[in-house]
């Protein structure tokens, strides 16, 4: 789990794994969608204080390899903040991170649901959430135009949908 001293490492990843142009040597990437910065150290430090949720990570020889937010809702535990390093994806580190996350949510917090949001353009990532369990609710949340803290929006089509997966006593 990190602390506030791995915080600007956090913040790192998320951005070169969402946003940056090395984001593009990854297999998904919502940096045509959206520029500017996903996250910065000091919201990765309010997240990991936080008394509701965890930020989990996984390093490897070279630093920070993997990360996740996770925040619970009741029984509900929400996954943001998912990056793997972009060099690294597709080789099963975001599903093994995915399955900690699960244990996570279900053995420590009783969760019986994770939930995730998913920018509507990001048809290949979605895709991938369904082979991994997920399903749409058909609920969409407001993208947070206006609010730069979660960067500039290019196009003002964007809206996060709502996806969830039951967890069951296996994960
Ligand atoms: C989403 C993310 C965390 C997944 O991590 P990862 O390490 O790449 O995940 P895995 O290697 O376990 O799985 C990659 C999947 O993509 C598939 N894939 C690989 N190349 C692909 C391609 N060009 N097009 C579509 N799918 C592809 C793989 O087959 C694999 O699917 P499978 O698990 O059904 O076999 C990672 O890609 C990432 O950091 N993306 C950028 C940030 C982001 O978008 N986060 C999520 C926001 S909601």
């Amino acid at each position: 789990m990190a602390t506030v001293d791995d915080a600007p490492a956090v913040a790192d990843l998320v951005h070169r794994a969402y946003r940056s142009d090395e984001s593009r040597t990854g297999w998904t990437t919502e940096a045509d969608l959206v520029g500017g910065q996903r996250v910065d150290a000091a919201m990765v430090s309010e997240l990991v204080t936080s008394p509701t949720g965890v930020v989990l990570v996984a390093e490897d020889d070279d630093g920070l390899l993997a990360c996740c937010h996770l925040e619970r809702r009741d029984a509900v535990a929400y996954l943001g903040m998912f990056a793997v390093r972009p060099r690294h994806q597709g080789r099963g580190t975001g599903r093994a991170m995915l399955s900690a996350a699960e244990e996570h949510a279900a053995r420590a917090w009783g969760a019986a649901t994770l939930e995730i949001s998913v920018i509507n353009h990001r048809h290949e990532l979605i895709a991938w959430y369904e082979r991994c369990g997920f399903a749409r609710t058909g609920v969409e949340h407001a993208f947070p135009y206006g609010d730069e803290r979660y960067g500039l929006p290019q196009r003002d089509d964007l809206v996060l949908l709502e996806m969830v997966k039951r967890l069951g006593p296996a994960a």
